[in-house]
C-alpha cells in the first residue's frame, strides 16, 4: 500500500485549534513508563505545532479500558448481558466486581502519567479531566497560541472504539484541524483514528510520515537482495504477512516457534515444540508459493532444545532439523545463526518481525542477539521484535524501529490502515 497523503507542513495551522491523534498507549510497571518511545516519536510534531502558534489539543487512548462509558462508571450493554445470564445469587456481586474493575481502570488508565512525561521532556501540558465533556470543551476554547492540553484517554468512552459519528462530531467540535501522528493505531477504525477525518481537515505528522516512508520505501523500491525476517511463536499470526512479502523479498529467514510448523509440514519431528497441526497445509502451500516465485526460504538447520518450557530448562544444541521426542525447540542453534548472519550481511534491505527464540530467558536468546548483531539490519515491525532488540540492548544498531505492533504487521501485509487512509492526499 502506497500513500501520498498531506502533512501538518500542507496546512495553515498558525492560530488554529488543532487536534493531534498520538498513540500514548506506552507499557507501565509500577506507575513508571518503562519505554517511552511513542512519547519520543510523538515530540517533533507536538513542537513544530507549538512553533507555528497552534493550539495544540493531544488525544491518545491507553490500554483497554473494561466497563467504562463516558468517563462515568456504568456497566456497557455487554457486560449488563453477561450479568444478566449468571444465577440471580451471583449478579449482584457480579456487578460490583465489574464496577470495581472499571474503577480501577480509570485510576490506572488515566494519561495523567503522559502528561507528567511530557513535562519533564520540556512540553508543558494541562490534562483535561474526560475527552469531550465540559472540562475538555472549557479548557480547549481557553487555550492560547502554543499551549498544549492533554484529552483523558479517548478509551474511556465506548464510543471510540465503535467509531460512533456522534462521538468524532463532538471531537471534531474541539478543533479546526485534525492531525494523525498515532502509527500505532493507524489500523483501527476508531472516532480519534479514523472517524474524526470526516469533519474536519485532516493532514499526517512526522511520525506517520516517517513511519509510512521508511517501511513503505523498503517495501516499494528495496536494495537487493531484500531480506525478511520472520519469528514469532506462530504461522497463523504472520500468514498475511508471508504471503505478502513472498512477492517481493529474495529470501526469507524463519525463526521462532513458527519454524516448528514448517518442519512438521515438511515431514520431520518436533517433539514437544509449538507446532500447528491445522496449519500444515497452510505451511505447505507457503512453501510451494516461495518455491514458485524462486524465493530463497530459509529454515533453521540446528535448534537449541529444552525439556520443559522455562527459564531454566535443561536445554542443549542439537545439529539437526527434526527434534527429538520430549524436547521442544526453543531458540535456533548456532549453525543457523551462522548462515542467517551470512545472508543478513550480504543484503541491501532487511525488514525483522519476530524474536528467533524465547529471548527473553539468556539460555534462549541467542538466535535473537546473533540476527541483531549481523549489523546490517534495517527495519523493525514494531511489538514483540522492538522490545527484544531494545531489552538485548541492540537498538542503537538499527535504522527504524517501529513504533507500531499490530500495526506494522498489517502494512507488512500490505493491508490498508485505516488511519492513514482517512488523511487528505496530496
Ligand atoms: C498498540 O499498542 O498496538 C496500539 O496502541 C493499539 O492498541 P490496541 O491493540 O489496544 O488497539
Amino acid at each position: 500500500m502506497t500513500y501520498n497523503k498531506k502533512s501538518v507542513e500542507d496546512i495553515d495551522v498558525a492560530g488554529k485549534r488543532v487536534l493531534v491523534r498520538c498513540d500514548f498507549n506506552v507499557p507501565v510497571k509500577d506507575g513508571v513508563i518503562t519505554d517511552d518511545k511513542r512519547i519520543v516519536g510523538a515530540m517533533q510534531t507536538i513542537n513544530y505545532l507549538i512553533a507555528q502558534g497552534a493550539k495544540v489539543i493531544l488525544c491518545s487512548h491507553m490500554g483497554r479500558p473494561h466497563n467504562v462509558l463516558d468517563a462515568e462508571l456504568k456497566l456497557d450493554k455487554k457486560e449488563k448481558k453477561k450479568i444478566a445470564e449468571l444465577p440471580a445469587e451471583e449478579q449482584e456481586a457480579a456487578a460490583a466486581a465489574a464496577l470495581e474493575k472499571g474503577k480501577k481502570d480509570i485510576t490506572k488508565l488515566s494519561l495523567k502519567i503522559v502528561a507528567d512525561d511530557l513535562a519533564k521532556k520540556g512540553i508543558n501540558v494541562t490534562l483535561a479531566k474526560d475527552v469531550v465533556g465540559p472540562d475538555a470543551q472549557a479548557k480547549a476554547a481557553a487555550l492560547q497560541n502554543g499551549e498544549v492540553l492533554l484529552l483523558e484517554n479517548v478509551r474511556f468512552h465506548a464510543a471510540e472504539e465503535k467509531n460512533d459519528p456522534e462521538f468524532s462530531k463532538a471531537l471534531a467540535s474541539l478543533a479546526e484541524v485534525y492531525v494523525n501522528d498515532a502509527f500505532g493505531t493507524a489500523h483501527r477504525a476508531h472516532s480519534s483514528t479514523a472517524g474524526v477525518a470526516d469533519y474536519l481537515p485532516a493532514v499526517c505528522g512526522y511520525l506517520i510520515q516517517k513511519e509510512i516512508a521508511v517501511m513503505g520505501g523498503a517495501l516499494e523500491d528495496p536494495k537487493r537482495p531484500f531480506v525478511a525476517i520472520l519469528g514469532g511463536a506462530k504461522v497463523s499470526d504472520k500468514i498475511g504477512v508471508i504471503n505478502n512479502l513472498i512477492e517481493k523479498v529474495d529470501t526469507l529467514i524463519i525463526g521462532g516457534g513458527m519454524a516448528y510448523t514448517f518442519f512438521r509440514a515438511l515431514g520431520n519431528t518436533t517433539g514437544t515444540s509449538i507446532c500447528e497441526e491445522d496449519k500444515l497445509d497452510l505451511a505447505r502451500e507457503l512453501l510451494a508459493k516461495a518455491r514458485a516465485k524462486g524465493v530463497n526460504f530459509l529454515l533453521p538447520v540446528d535448534n537449541v532444545i529444552a525439556r520443559e518450557y522455562k527459564e531454566d530448562a535443561t536445554f542443549m544444541r542439537i545439529y539437526s532439523d527434526s527434534i527429538p521426542d520430549g524436547w521442544m525447540g526453543l531458540d535456533i542453534g548456532e549453525k543457523t545463526q551462522e548462515l542467517y548472519s551470512k545472508t543478513i550481511v550480504g543484503s541491501g534491505t532487511v525488514i525483522w518481525n519476530g524474536p528467533m527464540g524465547v529471548s527473553e530467558w539468556e539460555n534462549f536468546a541467542s538466535g535473537t542477539k546473533a540476527v541483531a548483531e549481523s549489523g546490517a539490519i534495517s527495519i523493525i515491525g514494531g511489538g514483540d521484535s522492538a522490545a527484544a532488540v531494545e531489552t538485548l540492548g541492540y537498538a542503537d544498531k538499527m535504522t527504524h524501529i517501529s513504533t507500531g505492533g499490530g500495526a506494522s504487521l498489517e502494512f507488512l501485509e500490505g493491508l490498508e490502515l485505516p488511519g492513514i487512509a482517512c488523511l487528505l492526499d496530496k
